[in-house]
Order: structure tokens, then sequence, then C-alpha cells
């Protein structure tokens, strides 16, 4: 039987929502994981100091009582709604945690973002003085670019400009997904990236050869085995640039089974196994620590987690959920129950 003992492992970035999604859901995350960086896309937007205590506290309130030692820390949503005060009181009290840019119209509830990284300059001066990460959703929405080809432009048209003109700012691409955005990353010594376990796990024809999978729908898109690839090598070589997000990113059946289905992986639950499963395929679990809690901790410079996690991979029955109900009505699909058949977490 293979086994492996990991630290506690964190979520670099996660979506929880709000209200009976956020009930449903944050258990997953919070008896899994220790941080947990919170996205700020909810209806309104997280954009004040005082919006990012609020939301923390219903999250905590929201938690179960059983979680190990989960720590949500809190990223303001960019716009032009931050007042750079506030920005700075709430840093220096350590209510803010980093900053989130999303280019307006890319993504869920990305109609409030930005359409120039560089109009925000003053902003990430801020963040740059402070040792502030700033998370970036590195992707175009120039209607013109093919879609697979929208990470590549977005770093080459928006990252890139930034960087050379403010190379001291700490960057985050997330959701890396490219093997464009792995070399961005390898250029660029202050600019590290989240990746998440659908990401490393699935490539654009799971998505869309064998009828097409909703579920599999996220942004940026799941891309070519190539780039899925390139994923793989950072991450199971123990480059100390690439953390595990899991952009756990729950939707209801009803709003992912429709003609326009909304992007999305519900991956809180089994990512961990799903990324296990990975680097086990790769003869590489001996990194997975690395990705999933030492590389982490380093760039945001916490310290490493007290408790760790048993990994196994058994073949046993078990009763696995692959869906779950919110109080609302709404039921979420768990992503990689495949994979969770394969191993198990205590
Ligand atoms: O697939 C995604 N879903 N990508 C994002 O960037 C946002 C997220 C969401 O909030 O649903
Ligand atoms: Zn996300």
């Amino acid at each position: 039987m293979t086994s492996i003992t990991i630290p506690f492992p964190d979520d670099w970035h996660v979506h929880l929502r709000d209200g009976a999604m956020l009930d449903a859901v944050v258990g997953y995350t919070a008896r899994r994981f220790r941080y947990a960086m919170v996205m700020p896309n909810v209806v309104p937007p997280i954009t004040s100091v005082a919006d990012a205590a609020a939301y923390r506290d219903r999250i905590l309130g929201s938690a179960p009582s059983d979680a190990v030692d989960f720590r949500p820390v809190m990223a303001l949503y960019c716009s032009d709604a931050i007042d750079l005060a506030d920005l700075r009181t709430g840093i220096a009290d350590g209510v803010v945690a980093a900053v989130k840019y999303y280019p307006a119209g890319a993504t869920t509830n990305s109609e409030a973002g930005g359409t120039s990284l560089l109009a925000f300059r003053e902003l990430f001066d801020v963040l740059a003085d402070t040792g502030t990460r700033l998370l970036v959703h590195a992707e175009s929405t120039d209607p013109s670019i093919d879609i697979f080809d929208r990470e590549a432009a977005f770093l080459d048209n928006q990252l890139a400009p930034l960087c050379e003109a403010m190379p001291e700012l700490l960057v985050t691409v997330e959701h890396v997904s490219t093997r464009a955005g792995v070399e961005f990353v390898a250029a660029h010594p202050h600019v590290a990236a989240t990746v998440t376990p659908h990401h490393l796990a699935r490539e654009r024809s799971d998505l869309l050869a064998d009828g097409m999978r909703p579920d599999l729908y996220c942004k940026p898109v799941i891309n070519s085995s190539e780039d899925q690839a390139a994923l793989v090598e950072a991450v199971t070589t123990g480059d100390p640039a690439f953390m595990m997000g899991t952009d756990s990113a729950p939707h209801p059946t009803t709003a992912k089974y429709g003609p326009k289905a909304k992007a999305g992986v519900f991956n809180a639950a089994y990512g961990l196994e799903v990324v296990a499963d990975v680097f086990d395929q790769h003869d590489a679990l001996s990194q997975l620590g690395a990705f999933v809690s030492g590389n982490g901790c380093a760039i945001y410079g916490v310290e490493a987690p007290e408790h760790t996690l048993e990994l196994s991979k058994e073949t046993m029955d078990k009763d696995l959920a692959a869906e779950l109900s919110t109080s609302a009505g709404d039921s979420v699909v768990l992503f990689g129950t495949e994979e969770a058949s394969r191993w198990t977490v205590r």
C-alpha cells in the first residue's frame, strides 16, 4: 500500500460564497485545510476592510467546530472602490492578506473588475510598500483572441508591462493553466502561481471530446495536454514558485447544466486526493508536501503547520458523496470522486 504523511495543507485560492452556499461548502475547506485565501468575488464584491472583516466573521461563524486549525485569510477585490488609506489600515491590522485583480468580464462576478492593470498603479504602490501580494486572474477578455490563448495574451500584454514597471511587486498568477504561464513565472523572480487540481489532472479533451462536461468548465479553461504536462512538471519537480490553490468554485447544478454553464469546479472535497493521484502517477509523492504546504507557507511568509495528514492509496468500499445539497435546495457536484475512491485521508 502506498502511504504518505504530509504537513497539513493550505488552499491559497478558494471561493466560499455566502449565505446557504457558504454554509454548505465551508466545512469541506475548514476540515481539510489550514490557511484558505478567500476570493472576494461575492455579490457585492469585498472592497473594504469592513467588508472583509464581516465576511471573515460569517465564514468562521459558519465553519464546523471540529475543524483542526482553519485560518481564512481575506483578499480585497481590486477596483476603484478601494480606499487606499483603508487598504493600508487593513494590511497593517492583518485583516487584508492580498488584493485580487479580475479583468472585467473574464469570469464569475468579475463585472466590477479592471480593464487595465496599469490603471491601478497607485494601489499597487501600497502593495509593493507593504509586501502584500497582488493576485491576478490572468486571462484576456479580448474577443478576437482564441479562448485557449487568452492566458498567454494577458501575461504578454498586461502582466509583463506591470512587472517591468514594478519589478518589486509580489504577484501570484492564479490558477495558472498553460506552459506560457509556467514560463512566465520562471522568468519573473517575484511572481509565484497557484495551480488547481483540475488543471493538473485534466486536459481539454476531457472537457470536450466525450460529451461536453459542464462540471469541468472553469476559467481559465482547462487547456491542452501539452499545457497540462508543463503544469505537472512544474509542481512535481518541487519548483518553489508553485503552490496549490484549489479554485474550488461551487455553482448549483441549475447554473451548470443549461445553455450557458457557469465557470467553476467544486473541488474542496476531493481536490487533495486528485492532486495526490497526479503526484503518485508521476512518482513524485515526495514533492506533494511542498506543493500543498511548504511552498505556499514560504511564499506567504507563514509558519509551517503543527499537524499532518496521512494519505493512503487503498482499495476500500467507500460510500463517497458525489453531490452536496444546500439549505436553499441547490445541489453541487463534487469533483474528483474517481480519485477519491482510490485514496483515504486521515
Ligand atoms: O472557474 C472559475 N470560477 N474561475 C474563476 O475565476 C471564478 C470562479 C467562480 O467564482 O465561480
Ligand atoms: Zn477562483
